[in-house]
C-alpha cells in the first residue's frame, strides 16, 4: 500500500514520442499521458509502464533500444527535450530518473537524428556504422594463447589514466546526435586514443588511425567544426581534447605514409 506521504510525490507528465513504423514510413509525434509517475522511476521504466498500457489496449508499444540499464552498453540512445540522453549530466538515458522532471511537464522524446544512423522504428536507430569503424582498426593484433603477464610491460600512470578515460566510451552515439554536423570525431578519437596511448597499441598505431578515419568518412558522418557539443552530452564525459590528439596522430600517419622510403626489396621490378 502506498503511504499518503509518498503518494503526494507522485505526479503526471505527458510523453510526446516520435512514432514511425519503419525507415520509409512517415513519422509523427504522439502524446501519451502518464499519471502516478514516481520520482524514483527511471525514464526507461516510465516507457515500460506506458508500453504496458498500450499493450493492454492492443496498441503498438513504443520501440526503444535498451540492454544493461546501468550506463554500460550504450544501447539506450534517444533524445529527450532536445538533448541526447536528456537533461542529466554524465549519464545515459537509462540513468535518468523522473525526479529530473516536474508535474505537468511535456517531455519530447525522439530518436537520434543523423544520416549515418538510419531510423529502424520509433526511437530505434541503426548504429552499425560505429561497428564498421571499430572493425576497421579498433583492435590490436596479438597471437592468441601467448598473452604476456599484464605487468611485464610498464605503462606510465598518466598514459594509463588517459587511456582509461578514452576506454570508457560506450559507443552510444550521443556525440553524433548532438553535433550539428553529425560528426563522429569524439567516438573515433576515443577509440583511436585508447589504443594509441598503450604500448600494445603502437605497432598498428598509424594504420589504425588512417583506417578508422576512412571508415568514419565512408559511413557518412560529418566533419568536426569545434562546436564541442559532443563532449557536453557524452555520458562518460569524454573530452574533446581526444579529437586534437587523434588529429595529430592522423597527420603524422598520413605524412609517414606519403613519404615512406621505398625499400630495396620492392625497388627491383622497376
Ligand atoms: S564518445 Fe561519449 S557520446 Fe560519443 S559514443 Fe562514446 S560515450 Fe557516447
Ligand atoms: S541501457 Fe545500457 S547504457 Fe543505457
Amino acid at each position: 500500500m502506498v503511504s499518503e506521504r509518498s503518494s503526494k510525490e507522485f505526479f503526471a507528465v505527458t510523453l510526446r514520442v516520435w512514432r514511425q513504423a519503419g525507415p520509409s514510413a512517415s513519422g509523427r509525434f504522439v502524446d501519451y499521458p502518464a499519471t502516478n509517475v514516481s520520482p524514483d522511476m527511471s525514464f526507461l521504466e516510465l516507457l515500460d509502464v506506458v508500453n504496458d498500457g498500450l499493450t493492454v489496449k492492443d496498441e503498438e508499444p513504443i520501440a526503444f533500444a535498451h540492454d544493461c540499464r546501468e550506463g554500460i552498453c550504450g544501447t539506450c540512445s534517444c533524445t529527450i527535450n532536445g538533448k541526447p540522453h536528456g537533461p542529466g549530466h554524465g549519464i545515459a538515458t537509462c540513468q535518468l530518473y523522473m525526479r529530473s522532471f516536474k508535474d505537468g511537464d511535456t517531455i519530447i522524446v525522439e530518436p537520434f537524428r543523423a544520416r549515418a544512423f538510419p531510423l529502424v522504428k520509433d526511437l530505434v536507430t541503426d548504429r552499425s556504422a560505429f561497428d564498421r569503424i571499430q572493425q576497421a582498426g579498433g583492435f590490436i593484433s596479438v597471437r592468441t594463447g601467448a598473452a604476456p603477464d599484464a605487468n611485464s610491460i610498464p605503462v606510465p600512470k598518466d598514459d594509463a589514466d588517459l587511456a582509461m578515460d578514452a576506454a570508457t566510451c560506450i559507443g552510444c552515439g550521443a556525440c553524433v546526435a548532438a553535433c550539428k554536423n553529425a560528426s563522429a570525431m569524439l567516438f573515433v578519437a576515443a577509440k583511436v586514443s585508447h589504443l594509441g596511448l598503450m604500448p600494445q597499441g603502437q605497432p598498428e598505431r598509424d594504420k589504425r588511425v588512417l583506417a578508422m578515419v576512412q571508415a568514419m568518412d565512408e559511413a557518412g558522418f560529418g566533419n568536426c567544426t569545434n562546436q564541442y557539443e559532443c563532449s557536453a552530452v557524452c555520458p562518460k564525459l569524454i573530452t574533446h581534447d581526444f579529437i586534437a590528439r587523434m588529429n595529430r596522430d592522423y597527420v603524422k600517419a598520413l605524412f609517414k605514409a606519403k613519404f615512406k622510403p621505398v625499400s630495396s626489396a620492392s625497388g627491383g621490378a622497376g
